[in-house]
């Protein structure tokens, strides 16, 4: 079956926003990709979920490169312009640097990159169509030290800034938990 885009149930998603940045026959771009995911941690690997007709699906095709860049609390604007235009019409980087965004060389890949809460260069490693997108998989091959700016939150077609706290189960809590599991534990 499909789950449509905008459907009540599909929206309970939370994701970040990534902004990946490639370089290929479309030229230096960016665009933002809710589906972008942390899926493993040795080697350190990112999946990015793309469109087929995307400027970037064909940059990344041909390069075998992409750069991770995870949306900052404050950078809506930023996301909205690297999501809602194509690389292949627009210089998006041009737009976005005379917004006053900047820009700078990737390290061991030939993308730009830009100052957000996360940074990491990608190198492709496998490439999979998964319906009517294409599953990007890239091993990290740098990763910038970690700032302090918080992730922009990506929910119901709505950015979002993190503020509250859910405390994990308190001690009284646990311990009536693992007196449970004690009982259903499997022999
Ligand atoms: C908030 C937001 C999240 C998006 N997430 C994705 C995504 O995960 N995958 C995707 O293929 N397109 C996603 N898009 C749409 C692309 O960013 C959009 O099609 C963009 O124009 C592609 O740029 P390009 O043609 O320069 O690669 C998203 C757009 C927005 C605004």
């Amino acid at each position: 079956m499909d789950l449509a885009w905008g459907d009540e149930r599909t929206k309970k998603f939370v994701t970040n926003i990534g902004l990946i940045t490639s370089n290929g026959p479309y030229g230096h771009d960016i665009m933002a990709a809710e589906w972008a995911h942390h899926v493993s941690y040795n080697p350190g690997i990112i999946a990015i979920s793309i469109r087929q007709a995307d400027a970037t699906h064909e940059n990344i095709t041909k390069t075998k490169e992409f750069g991770v860049n995870l949306a900052a609390h404050d950078q809506n604007v930023l996301s909205s312009v690297a999501g809602n235009y194509t690389g292949k019409e627009v210089d998006k980087i041009a737009v976005l640097k005379e917004l006053g965004y900047k820009f700078f060389k990737a390290s061991k890949i030939n993308v730009l990159m830009v100052d957000a809460s996360m940074n990491a260069e990608c190198e492709l490693i496998k490439k999979i169509v998964i319906g009517d997108h294409t599953t990007f998989i890239g091993e990290v091959v740098y990763l910038y030290p970690a700032n302090n700016k918080e992730p922009l939150v990506y929910h119901a077609q709505k950015y979002w800034k993190l503020n509250t706290l859910v405390e994990k189960p308190n001690p009284d809590e646990l311990d009536k938990i693992k007196g449970i599991v004690e009982r259903f534990r499997k022999k």
